[in-house]
């Protein structure tokens, strides 16, 4: 199989360049927090080549990765990546950007349903990968990370491989103590840590700039695939969901109007004319 080296990267990149002018703006009370450029091309390269030939399950997905793989794969800068590529978002500006760009570039393996992680998982056992970048965790204790890893888990039926984009850092206390309550549930639940990729991923993030992220990838212990019932994420865990005293009350983002993304809007500026009024 191909490798990282044998890609294009000026055309990787100007492909990521029209999938980032298709990112709604992002929400930060819902940890809405884009990753950068270059670690996008390196991350889609990366999770395509894990997912070759597989059936993948996106729990959330902001950065638009999942669109980042389908695109590159369908302009044959990448020779590999899934078969299939569902993300389960709540917010309906990143779904409906993800079938728009889908249904434009003609990119017939990528879809998104409209999910809030808190309620049952709709599609349980229908996945074989599963991968996440979900609300770090740094005032729960991982709680909020355990749910949407949970909501993966579910995706592939407990078997299968998954992989969570969370933060590290070397200085920071919470990310070591998110890091280590993560791979605990990982293994209550029949997944070993496979492999850790440190420090992989910068953010637009404006108070922590520095912040980066892993990649902590899971396999099932046994690859027997269990279907059971998916329940609703217990109210108990949800008090400082997407930070301090930050519950969830939302169900869903819904879209008021088609935005053109790459384009300013016409509430931003207004024009000036040449000889006055
Ligand atoms: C929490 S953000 C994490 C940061 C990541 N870099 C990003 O911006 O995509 C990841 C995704 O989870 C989605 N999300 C947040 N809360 C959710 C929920 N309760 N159910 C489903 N998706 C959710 C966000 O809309 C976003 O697309």
């Amino acid at each position: 199989m191909a490798d990282a080296q044998d890609v294009d990267l000026r055309a990787a990149i100007n492909a990521i360049s029209d999938v980032i002018q298709n990112r709604p703006r992002p929400l930060r009370e819902f940890d809405q927090i884009y990753m950068k450029a270059g670690d996008m091309v390196m991350q889609s390269e990366l999770i395509a080549r894990w997912a070759d030939g597989k059936r993948m399950a996106f729990i959330g997905d902001g950065d638009a990765i999942s669109i980042s793989i389908a695109f590159l794969q369908e302009r044959g800068i990448l020779k590999y990546g899934p078969t299939k590529i569902t993300v389960f978002d709540f917010d309906e500006r990143i779904c409906n950007a993800v079938r728009r760009f889908a249904d434009k570039e003609r990119l017939h393996n990528l879809d998104a349903e409209l999910y809030n992680c808190l309620e049952p998982f709709p599609q349980v056992g229908r996945f074989d990968f599963f991968y996440t970048n979900p609300p770090w965790g740094a005032s729960n204790r991982g709680e909020s990370v355990k749910v949407f890893v949970g909501r993966g888990m579910e995706a592939v039926g407990f078997a299968g491989e998954g992989v969570v984009v969370i933060a590290d850092d070397e200085e920071l206390a919470w990310p070591k103590l998110v890091l280590g309550e993560v791979q605990k549930y990982a293994l209550a639940n029949g997944f070993f840590v496979q492999k850790m990729m440190s420090q992989l991923h910068e953010y637009h993030l404006d108070d922590a700039p520095d912040l980066k992220s892993c990649n902590l990838m899971f396999k099932a212990i046994s690859p027997e695939r269990i279907v059971r019932d998916s329940v609703a994420t217990p109210k108990d865990v949800l008090e400082h969901f997407y930070g301090r005293d930050s519950a969830p009350k939302v169900r869903y983002v819904r879209e008021k109007k088609r935005v053109d993304y790459g384009k300013a809007n016409e509430d931003e500026y207004l024009f000036e004319k040449i000889g006055g009024t």
